[in-house]
């Protein structure tokens, strides 16, 4: 396979990006108390902060918005959106919301609560803070393998069956259902196999408990069954897709990444009686039933969307292009999460900077020199984001990563070997790193608007 093949798209509308020189991204990182989520977007080089609702919309989506029709009940834009989903979606019920922690806080509205357990390989933060905000318990049952960073695996997303028949069998009547990440975006963008989804349905169907898929990546995760799971070689990815959601009982769905949109959600039932629950949550919050908190044009750029996502050349080329960079910078000895994920590379700052302890966050201080020195923004996903716990006490996160994900048809192959270059650059550097500390910081959801500090003065030394 070549290194990295062209991009199956050209450029037709061209938006501006600048590096502004290095004095003025020392100034805006102090400025921002070296957080980037403090940033202005207009300050950023290469934004890999999320691959979630970043993505470049096509020419034939541009033309579908054109159709949008606002129509508060019964839009026609409603029953394009409605096929569409329901084309791959085989679920008897679609319900739209404008993001997907919407349909997370509809679903687990109809169905969490006090006592109630929820396993899922793991748990997206927002699926998870929507389970706990209605009083039940997130379990996340990753398999062993998926838990090793460098461990070299096909399906790392995979839930850990035994495991799932021990909860099931410890928790009787408490487990409302049971919740599948694909690709597993907490876990490294590591893909599920079908036949663990098969499994994982077989198991819960065995004792009555339905099977809903957190769907954001279902597009790449279809495609990583395409490349790695026997038999599935000569399949189409739209027949994959199929065959994922024909197997479970509900899809819960943010559409800004692999619905390849600026915004959107939705939540995909067979249940009836659940559906309905859902339906009457969605009106108190969102909207009514044929728009969600959409307006008929999302409805319409949504439709074309997931058709496109499905596009092998496109899914090939995106795949291939997150491994390259992988590849290239493991290959000097950056350690990544392995093997690289279908929107984003994980690096594992902890390995690469062990001369910074754990409470001087090496990740995020590795992720504020990647903006320091070639204007990146990635995102830390480390003790920082995960440290606190419930009491308010703090311990190191289990990992402390740097996530770099790539938005969806938007940056070129010479962006990925800028990215590439930058962090080889800083690599060579490391030893000269410092740490940072948490100068202020909020009690919840912290990583968003805390204010640090480079515990050196500066920081590199
Ligand atoms: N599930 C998964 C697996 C996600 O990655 C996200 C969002 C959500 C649910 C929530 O969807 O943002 O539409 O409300 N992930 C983004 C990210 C924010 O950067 O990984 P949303």
């Amino acid at each position: 396979m070549k290194p990295y093949p062209p991009e199956p798209f050209r450029i037709k509308m061209v938006e501006p990006i600048r590096l502004i020189p290095p004095a003025a991204r020392k100034k805006a990182l102090e400025a921002a108390g070296y957080n980037l989520f403090a940033v202005k977007a207009e300050d950023i080089f290469i934004d890999l902060l999320t691959d979630s609702g970043t993505g470049a919309m096509s020419r034939d989506q541009w033309a579908a918005i054109q159709h949008g029709d606002e129509s508060y009940a019964g839009s026609p834009s409603w029953f394009v959106f409605l096929d569409a989903v329901q084309d791959l979606f085989s679920f008897k019920h679609v319900i739209p919301t404008h993001q997907g922690r919407a349909a997370e806080k509809i679903l687990f509205t109809a169905i969490g609560g006090p006592g109630k357990v929820v396993p899922n390989n793991t748990h997206f933060d927002t699926t998870r803070a929507n389970v706990e905000a209605r009083g039940a318990t997130a379990l996340d049952i990753l398999t062993a393998e998926g838990g090793q960073p460098q461990l070299i695996a096909p399906f790392k997303g995979d839930m850990d069956l035994e495991a799932l028949e021990r909860v099931l069998g410890e928790y009787p009547g408490r487990v409302p259902l049971v919740m599948l990440t694909v690709t597993n975006n907490s876990g490294g963008g590591q893909p599920v196999s079908l036949a663990n989804i098969r499994a994982v349905a077989e198991i819960a169907h065995g004792r009555g408990i339905p099977v809903v898929l957190d769907a954001a990546r279902f597009a790449e995760n279809a495609f990583f069954i395409k490349l790695r799971e026997p038999d599935y070689a000569d399949r189409e990815p739209i027949e994959i897709a199929r065959e994922m959601f024909a197997a479970v009982d509900g899809a819960a769905m943010s559409a800004k990444k692999d619905g390849l949109s600026n915004m959107g959600g939705f939540l995909a039932l067979n249940d009836d009686v659940l559906a309905q629950r859902c339906r009457e949550n969605l009106i108190l919050t969102e909207g009514f039933p044929t728009y969600g908190g959409l307006a008929g044009y999302d409805l319409e750029a949504l439709a074309v969307g997931l058709k496109e996502a499905l596009d092998p050349d496109y899914l090939r080329y995106r795949l291939r292009s997150v491994a390259y960079l992988g590849e290239k910078i493991a290959a000097a000895g950056v350690p990544i999460v392995q093997p690289p994920g279908g929107h984003a590379i994980y690096i594992d700052a902890r390995a690469l900077l062990p001369h910074i302890p754990g409470e001087q966050y090496p990740a995020w201080a590795l992720s504020a020199v990647l903006y320091l020195e070639g204007g990146i923004r990635s995102v830390e996903i480390g003790s920082v984001m995960f440290g606190v716990q419930p009491d308010g006490s703090e311990k190191p996160a289990p990992l402390d990563l740097v996530r770099l994900a790539f938005p969806r048809r938007v940056y070129t192959q010479s962006h990925v070997d800028y990215v590439a270059e930058v962090i080889l650059f800083v690599n060579e550097r490391r030893a000269r790193i410092r740490g940072v500390r948490i100068v202020e910081a909020p009690p919840v959801l912290r990583h968003f608007s805390a204010v640090l500090e480079p515990v050196a003065g500066s920081l590199m030394v």
